[in-house]
């Protein structure tokens, strides 16, 4: 079989349905435990084979198309690992899912892109190897190459797949400003955190379908920092929980919020309150299987 030349592929968001911080570590990062569920918001690659050149054209405003978009740093890190084994690419991407958002929009690029780049550049890397290699290039990447809904812990790369056997609603509330991870984690006062560690009871929520109690368990650690400075989040969060939704939450270090719906009739409900000029919304199911997303050569080379 001859070597597949050009990939299009789509990549998705994910949502923290609970994020525990444990504490700070001596390198910066933070100890944490979170449960991440993929969601179906995408934004759009292609990504094509070239002699030597990597290049990325992406016309999504406030997006850069340099040396610091994390498509070009995955292609730049199995370069610097493999030298003389890569070859250059021309990468095509379309930004639907918002950035500095909490939705992992760039996480799941640089994911997609190392897993193109294994099968363009013919390098054969295991599942495994790509995974470690995606934690180079952030704590949230990893995910994106192990299963759509996974426990993480370390700082986020150190993944235990969830087999969720519900699929749900995800109403998601981009409120129009981005938010800087490291401000949050930098204004996190770790004393006032809740002391209890409640992600392997909001799994075990999930896993016996108990979409009530998943609702009413959903919580995250980073939320009470980003709420006192942005009090419009509270007021998102409400009005979500006012308009039907089992529970609602920031979404990591935000500034999405989000709302979890089991009746799509209600969901659709919350999303016209929300429609309008204000806020990016979208309304999504959670991911079960890598293909709703990946072609059948991209899951292969897993
Ligand atoms: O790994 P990532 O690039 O997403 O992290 C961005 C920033 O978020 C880090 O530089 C750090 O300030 C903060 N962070 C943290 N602990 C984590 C993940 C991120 O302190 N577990």
């Amino acid at each position: 079989m001859t070597a597949c030349k050009k990939l299009k592929f789509k990549t998705p968001a994910k949502i923290n349905l609970g994020l525990h911080i444990h504490k700070k570590r001596e390198d910066g990062f933070h100890e944490l435990e979170t449960l991440f569920q993929m969601v179906a918001w995408y934004d759009e690659l292609e990504m094509e084979e070239t002699p030597e050149k990597v290049e990325l054209l992406c016309e999504t405003p406030g997006i850069p198309n340099d040396e610091s978009n994390l498509v070009i740093k995955a292609a730049r890190l199995l370069q610097s690992r493999f030298p003389g084994k890569c070859g250059g690419v021309k990468i095509k991407l379309q930004k639907n899912i918002p950035s500095g958002a909490g939705l992992g929009g760039g996480s799941g690029n640089a994911a997609g892109a190392l897993l193109a780049l294994n099968i363009l550049w013919n390098l054969k890397l295991p599942q495994s190897e790509l995974i470690a290699m995606a934690s180079d290039l952030g704590s949230d990447v990893p995910f994106f190459l192990m299963s759509p809904c996974a426990i993480g812990k370390g700082r986020g790369e150190i993944l235990q797949p969830i087999e969720s056997p519900i699929s749900f609603y995800i109403l998601m509330i981009y409120p129009g400003f981005p938010i800087a991870t490291p401000w949050v984690y930098g204004n996190l006062k770790l004393k006032l955190t809740k002391a209890e560690n409640n992600i392997s009871i909001l799994t075990n929520f999930l896993m016996r379908s108990e979409f009530a109690q998943l609702g009413a368990a959903l919580y995250n650690d980073l939320e009470p920092v980003v709420i006192k400075r942005y009090p419009e989040i509270l007021e998102i969060k409400n009005e979500l929980l006012n308009s039907g939704a089992g529970g609602a939450l920031l979404s990591g270090s935000g500034s999405t919020v989000f709302g979890i719906f089991e009746n799509p009739e209600i969901a659709d409900k919350a999303l016209a309150r929300f429609t309008g000029e204000k806020y990016r919304v979208c309304l999504a199911k959670s991911i079960t299987r890598f293909s709703e997303f990946f072609p059948e050569e991209m899951i292969s080379a897993f």
